[in-house]
């Protein structure tokens, strides 16, 4: 076990929201979170590898935002090199670092992994899997729920008129869209960035 492997645990990050400000930014949910500074160090590593690869970025405009996607069921949402979508218990994982494009009104944001390069796509059986080249199965709606949890369906792909959702299983798992349903803590995720992020750029 590394020494700066974190123990995520959901019930302090909680607690920290009631310290901390919420902001909403747009009409993205962000909450702020102190990191260490061996997280700090591993997102600014890996948002520098995103500056070299974004030349070849076809896909331009719309809002960008940086976040990590942590789960309720406890885990940091990845897209590794083979497009496989897991989570992952390492906050500095450069795989769960995240870019995330408002595409269109209404909420409608497509979702990259900075790292791989790959976009979480649901196909019509509801099968998450990391795509490289964009398309609107890369399309997801981004559900407000209480407690400050989001939630991610499908924009494209329903299963008898069902929405299906971004979900990661208690082992970390991705889960079948048409197993998902909003309430289920699965499918609940909180957008999270550094404290210490926004300090920087001060
Ligand atoms: C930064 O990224 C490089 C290239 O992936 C890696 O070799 C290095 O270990 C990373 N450094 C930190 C502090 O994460
Ligand atoms: C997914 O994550 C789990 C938990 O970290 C790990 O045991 C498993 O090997 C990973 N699977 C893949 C395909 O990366
Ligand atoms: C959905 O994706 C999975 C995994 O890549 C694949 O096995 C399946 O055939 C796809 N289904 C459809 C309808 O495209």
């Amino acid at each position: 076990m590394h020494k700066w492997m974190l123990a995520w645990n959901l019930k302090n990050l909680l607690l920290e929201l009631y310290l901390h400000a919420i902001f909403l930014f747009g009409s993205v949910c962000v909450v702020y979170s102190d990191c260490t500074p061996e997280h700090l160090a591993a997102i600014m590593n890996c948002s520098r590898q995103d500056r070299h690869t974004r030349n070849y970025d076809y896909m331009e405009g719309g809002d960008v935002r940086i976040r990590q996607l942590f789960s309720r069921t406890q885990w940091f949402l990845t897209v590794n090199d083979d497009g496989n979508i897991n989570g992952t218990q390492d906050p500095t994982n450069c795989y769960s670092i995240l870019e995330i494009r408002t595409v269109s009104e209404g909420g409608i944001l497509a979702i990259k992994s900075i790292k791989s390069q790959y976009y979480i796509a649901m196909n019509k059986s509801g099968q998450l899997q990391g795509k490289r080249i964009y398309n609107e199965n890369c399309n997801f709606k981004e559900v407000f729920l209480e407690n400050y949890f989001n939630a991610y369906s499908s924009a494209k792909w329903t299963k008898n008129g069902k929405e299906m959702f971004i979900a990661l299983s208690q082992k970390g798992r991705p889960l079948r869209g048409k197993k998902t349903r909003r309430q289920h803590i699965a499918s609940h995720f909180i957008p999270m960035k550094c404290r210490e992020e926004e300090r920087r750029i001060d």
